[in-house]
């Protein structure tokens, strides 16, 4: 028994040595200590042993073998594994890395913001009115009453029976806003957002387009105070050197009504083709709100005043980044929009 104890040992290291992999380790459990393994075979054999004791000591002197033997070289061949796993999933952090492209904020959404920031820091609110609108706050409330040939200015999107319309101005966000502040609170507020108008779209016009309409009512408000506005917004968005003038204008909700003028920043006033060899670029409507609006959205013209105004949003992003077709802003051509994206970077 002892000899072929010491026979089975030496072969049972020799077996296990010689294993490389996992698979045939455990082939070889289950060859000796399976169920019909040598090992459980050799086990069972000790009842008919006449020396039980020395038998079981022998018996238990291979199983140790075994399993001593069998976790050592488990052991070694877990470790194995995992150093060949992670050899192979080893990144290599010198390589190049693939370029991924950037993405920039469209270049009208910037200017946007640009003037929503300035226009906050002087405690003015951003709001929000509907593109879907009725003729009462585009035109009505707006004192553009049925029939009016300022109507014909705005070539409008009828939607249901000339009273629901797509808004042809950022205009009505005004009405709503002073109706809904109750006519007894002063108002400050800017509105950017589409409007829609049955235009041919070419270099200069697009049947959808964005205005940025600002309102700001008080008690003693004058028409200097909307200079000094205006001045402060023209500096922020094209620069200290900028000077600005009032033309007189005419619109039905404003009055007096004024076109507002910067110096050209092209030519700084001396006369370009930008400018027409006027030295003077256009770009917003204005006024002092009219008694009749004041009126109609519940404020009282002897106690309040004030004044609004209307940019067009492509316009300023034109102008600034020297952009000459506002169609360019729609057509959702990459390669102009990556160009934007590298002039907005400045
Ligand atoms: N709503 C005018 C337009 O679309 C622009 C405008 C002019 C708005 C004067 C104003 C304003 O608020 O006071 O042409």
């Amino acid at each position: 028994m002892k000899e072929k104890v010491e026979m089975l040992c030496k072969e049972i290291i020799e077996k296990i040595n010689s294993v490389s992999n996992l698979k045939d380790l455990n082939d070889l459990k289950v060859e000796y200590m399976g169920k019909k393994g040598i090992i459980t075979e050799l086990q069972s054999g000790i009842k008919d042993a006449t020396d039980k004791k020395e038998y079981g000591m022998q018996v238990n002197t291979v199983r140790t073998a075994f399993n001593e033997n069998y976790e050592e070289k488990l052991k070694q061949l877990q470790e194995e594994e995992i150093n060949k796993k992670l050899e192979s999933e080893r990144i290599d952090v010198t390589l190049p890395s693939t370029k991924i492209p950037m993405g920039a904020p469209n270049i009208l959404e910037k200017v946007i913001e640009e003037v929503e920031e300035v226009f906050m820091s002087m405690g003015y609110d951003v709001v929000d009115g509907p593109e879907i609108e009725e003729d009462r706050y585009n035109f009505e409330l707006l004192n553009i009453p049925k029939g009016h040939p300022a109507r014909d200015a705005q070539d409008t999107f009828y939607i249901e029976d000339e009273k629901i319309l797509l808004r042809s101005q950022t205009s009505p966000v005004q009405a709503r806003t002073m109706l809904a502040a109750g006519g007894d609170k002063p108002v400050r507020m800017i509105c950017p957002g589409k409007t829609y108008r049955r235009d041919a779209d070419d270099a200069t016009h697009s049947h959808q387009f964005m205005q940025i309409e600002g309102l700001l009512v008080d008690k003693n408000i004058s028409l200097s105070d909307l200079k000094g506005t205006f001045d402060v917004i023209a500096k922020k968005l094209f620069g200290e050197d900028i000077e600005t003038r009032f033309r007189p204008s005419y619109y039905q909700f404003t009055e007096p009504s004024v076109e507002t003028d910067i110096t050209c920043f092209a030519c700084k006033g001396k006369g370009c083709p930008l400018c027409k060899n006027t030295g003077w670029i256009t770009v917003s409507g204005a006024g002092m709100v009219h008694p009749n609006v004041l009126k109609n959205c519940g404020y009282d013209p002897s106690v309040w005043t004030g004044f609004a105004f209307g940019f067009g949003a492509e316009r300023l992003a034109m102008l600034k980044y020297g952009i000459n077709d506002i169609r360019t802003f729609y057509q959702t051509d990459l390669r102009e929009l990556a160009l934007f994206d590298r002039k907005g970077d400045n």
